[in-house]
């Protein structure tokens, strides 16, 4: 069956089909042709966006962006601080406001149940720009980096390494999930995804031919690996005083060149990115002089090196973005 995606809200990949996931991404791959062969491609000429942005961003931010430029789209952003939403305006009321005068709405924030409200008083598609529990554009991303590399999605064995219960980790677990790779959680048990979540994408799964494994051992989980994935200990919004803990708990965690030669020779090594990869950032230097770590979930050594795929997965956040806001807009 035909897929058609308009007017659909962006929300979280677990409201997506592995036919509609799949479309996405080759209609990604189609913008990709478009933008690096020059060719325009201002199909939604006359819409206008905004970007709601309650948390920092440099990527999500960016691509939604020029996507929306090389959409012919208008294009509003609204950063953490300069609209009424939350404080002298509720979620629904921004919502149906917005939804008056934009085509769709992209939300950057803390809690899913707020993308959700948004989306639900909106009346027009809502794409979720990250949440403390999904961050599905990154999804896409990250999907078709992989496919590109490898030339395939199912049967890959994907290894994430890290807090496994953040934005990332369950959103990494959906994708698999949903696309038929094999996904490890290697983490430390309190930081496995929700049990929840876990069967809920090992149903998935079972259709898919997906695998979920979650794993404390990271000699058994980097084994083999065709991918090792990371995301920054502290997410956004937690407080600065978690990093002891966390430090604690995930230190043997880091990809460094001795998970990557477990992994298999082909290996590449991913992140979402930003990256504390060593201390040329305000919060890297204040973690050497509290902890005396030079570089935290990933060496230098490993973001650096020919394997780190991490700038190609940053370009095709624009890609995708652009698949998302068209096959909902158009
Ligand atoms: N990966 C990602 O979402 O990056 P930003 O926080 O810069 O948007
Ligand atoms: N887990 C990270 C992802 C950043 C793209 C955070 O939420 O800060």
């Amino acid at each position: 069956m035909a897929v058609n995606l308009r007017g659909r809200n962006f929300l979280k990949l677990l409201d997506y089909t592995p036919e509609e996931i799949r479309y996405l991404l080759d209609l990604s791959r189609e913008f990709k042709r478009l933008k690096l062969t020059g060719t325009p491609h201002d199909r939604l000429r006359g819409k206008n966006i905004v970007l709601l942005f309650e948390k920092t961003s440099t990527r999500t931010r960016c691509a939604f962006e020029v996507a929306g430029f090389d959409l012919g789209l208008g294009v509003t952003y609204l950063d953490p601080k300069s609209s009424q939403m939350g404080k002298k305006e509720s979620v629904a009321d921004t919502a149906r406001v917005l939804g008056r005068m934009y085509d769709g709405i992209e939300y950057r924030g803390f809690s899913q149940d707020t993308v959700q409200a948004l989306a639900d008083y909106a009346g027009v598609p809502v794409w979720n720009g990250l949440t403390d529990q999904f961050h599905p554009t990154q999804m896409l991303a990250d999907l078709l980096t992989v496919e590109e590399k490898f030339g395939r999605l199912k049967g890959i064995n994907f290894t994430y390494m890290g807090d496994a219960r953040n934005n990332m980790g369950n959103s990494l677990m959906v994708a698999c999930a949903k696309m038929g790779l094999n996904f490890t959680a290697c983490a430390p048990k309190e930081l496995f995804p929700a049990q929840e979540l876990i069967d809920t994408c090992r149903t998935i799964a079972a259709d898919t031919g997906a695998t979920i494994r979650l794993t404390e051992d990271v000699a058994e989980g980097t084994k083999g690996a065709d991918v090792l994935y990371t995301d920054v200990w502290v997410s956004m919004g937690e407080p600065d005083e978690v990093w002891e803990k966390r430090i604690a708990l995930l230190k043997d965690y880091q990809v460094n060149a001795a998970a990557m030669k477990n992994a298999k020779p082909t290996a590449i090594f991913m992140h979402c990115l930003p990256s504390f990869h060593d201390r040329k950032t305000v919060t890297g230097e204040e973690i050497y002089e509290k902890f005396g770590l030079t570089e935290m979930e990933v060496t230098d050594e490993v973001f650096e090196s020919a394997q780190s795929v991490v700038f190609d997965e940053a370009e095709n956040r624009m890609h995708t973005i652009k698949a998302v806001i068209y096959a909902t807009l158009c």
